[in-house]
This record gives C-alpha cells, sequence and structure tokens, in this order.
C-alpha cells in the first residue's frame, strides 16, 4: 500500500489500546503522523513499539469524560501538527457484565460517560477545526453491540446505539462542510477488551470465549489489524462519499 495518507495528522482516542494501536500503525505506515490520546499514566510502550521507522507519534494524556482535557489534547494536536485530517473517537471502556437489576447505578453512568459523552465531547472540539479546513473524516467506534441486545451488557450496549445515533446527527451537521463522520461496529475482537467481557459471562473465560466464536459465522474473533482497515479506509479519499454510516467488521455476526 502506498503512502496515500503522507502529509495528514490523524488524532486517535485509545490510542494506547488494542484497536487503537493497530490503527496508529497502519495509518502510521501510510503515512499520516499520529496524536495519540490515552488516560493519564498510560502504557506507550506497546505503540511506539509497533510504529514504522521514522513515524511521528505526540502523545496526549486526557480523560475523554473531562471537556478541559479533550479541549486541551485538541489544542496540543494543533500547536504541534497544525491541523486535524483524521480523528479516530475510539476510546471506551465494557463495564460490568450484570443484569439490569443488578447493574450499579454509577457503573451504568460511568459507561456512558467515557463511550458517549467522550465521544460527543471529541466531536464538539474536533469538528471546528475540520471545519476551518474545510475537509477531514471523523470515525466514531461502535460496536455489534450498537446494533443488538446482548445479555448482562445494559451499559455497553446502551452506550454503543447512542455512539450510532451521535455519528448520524454529526454527519447532518458536517456534510454541508466538507466533513464525514461515519462509525465502525466491530464483533467481538481478539483483545483485553473481550477477555474481561467473557469473564464477566461465565466462570470459565475460554468457554465463553469459545461459545461466542460458535455463534460467529466465520467462527473466530477478528483481530485489531481488521478493525484497522475499515477505519484506514473511511479514513481516506478512496471514502469521499461515505458519510453518517455505519460500517461492520463482525465476520458476519450481525447478519445472523
Ligand atoms: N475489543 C473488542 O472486541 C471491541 C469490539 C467492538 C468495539 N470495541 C470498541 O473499540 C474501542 C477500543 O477497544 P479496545 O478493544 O482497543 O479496548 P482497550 O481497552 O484495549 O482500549 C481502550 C482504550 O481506551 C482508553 N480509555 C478508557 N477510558 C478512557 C478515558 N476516560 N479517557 C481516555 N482514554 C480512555 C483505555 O486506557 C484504553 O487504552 C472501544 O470503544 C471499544 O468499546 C471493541
Amino acid at each position: 500500500m502506498t503512502r496515500v495518507l503522507e502529509g495528514k495528522v490523524a488524532v486517535i482516542t485509545g490510542a494506547a489500546g488494542a484497536i487503537g494501536t493497530a490503527t496508529a500503525k497502519l495509518l502510521a505506515e501510510r503515512g499520516a503522523a499520529i496524536v495519540g490520546v490515552d488516560i493519564p499514566g498510560a502504557d506507550w510502550s506497546r505503540l511506539r513499539g509497533v510504529l514504522p521507522e521514522g513515524a511521528r507519534l505526540v502523545t496526549a494524556e486526557a480523560d475523554v469524560t473531562d471537556e478541559a482535557s479533550v479541549k486541551a489534547y485538541v489544542d496540543k494536536a494543533k500547536a504541534e501538527c497544525g491541523r486535524i485530517d483524521i480523528f479516530f473517537n475510539n476510546a471506551g471502556i465494557e463495564g460490568p457484565v450484570k443484569p439490569i437489576q443488578d447493574y450499579p447505578l454509577d457503573r451504568f453512568l460511568k459507561v456512558l460517560g467515557v463511550n458517549v459523552a467522550g465521544v460527543f465531547l471529541g466531536l464538539k472540539y474536533v469538528l471546528p477545526v475540520m471545519y476551518a479546513q474545510g475537509t477531514g473524516s471523523v470515525i466514531n467506534t461502535s460496536s455489534v453491540a450498537g446494533l443488538i441486545g446482548s445479555p448482562g451488557m445494559a451499559g455497553y450496549n446502551t452506550s454503543k446505539h447512542a455512539v450510532i445515533g451521535l455519528t448520524r446527527v454529526a454527519a447532518t451537521e458536517t456534510a454541508p462542510q466538507g466533513v464525514r463522520v461515519n462509525c465502525v461496529n466491530p464483533g467481538p475482537i481478539e483483545s483485553r477488551m473481550m477477555q474481561s467481557i467473557n469473564s464477566g459471562q461465565a466462570a470459565d473465560a475460554k468457554a465463553a470465549h469459545d461459545a461466542t466464536s460458535a455463534m460467529v459465522p466465520a467462527k473466530r474473533y477478528g483481530t485489531p489489524e481488521e478493525v484497522a482497515g475499515l477505519v484506514a479506509f473511511l479514513a481516506s479519499d478512496e471514502a469521499t462519499y461515505c458519510n453518517g454510516g455505519f460500517y461492520t467488521v463482525d465476520g458476519a455476526l450481525s447478519a445472523t
């Protein structure tokens, strides 16, 4: 693949996590400078270890639920890189796995805070930068959990449905300004997050993993790299008429 993103600047939240790291790697390989955003004290070693030789990485530590911190990471991206062409609005948490009657309200609100308010705040501060440029591509991370219900996942599934709604609202506002907003909907991906969810689903996390794999028509989990490929397409100028959509990368799980 040629360096089709040469000269572009990509801001990625949750950049120290599984999907964020794989996406930063791919976008950097295609030529983009990366501004990685993650929680204060995040371990950046995995991301630094996978970026190609000569890639530019600026890190910004911020809690995406804190408005001043969101403004600060956007200001840092602008100050250090001059522009924001791609915004992968991806930080998220899974919350507990519990039936609704046992699901604590504070945990429910925490999941909505990171997965919905965090995405909202990212849009709130990044979009004006893209409007001033007259161009930009935002990719929000939803999930197959944004399309279906899953027992025990009230906070997470609610939040990921909301990301689709937010994506649609945003696209109607941004399209006239030359800015695109889409979301990606990964199925189960081999990652810490799915290990955590599988551990909450059954005492035997491996059995829960295998049961989930069996439900997927592809009969396996996806990889963070398979999500990254979709994000890179939506970020690129090959996707200039893709706006306001949601795109599954789920081994046909949501097609069943
Ligand atoms: N792993 C999966 O199977 C899967 C499937 C569908 C969707 N997703 C979504 O993909 C995204 C990335 O997931 P992942 O698998 O890479 O998980 P991960 O836990 O490896 O990465 C998430 C990252 O977000 C960061 N983060 C969490 N709260 C934050 C906050 N308040 N402020 C700043 N950063 C914060 C974490 O520190 C972490 O580095 C999430 O939105 C997740 O819901 C994941």
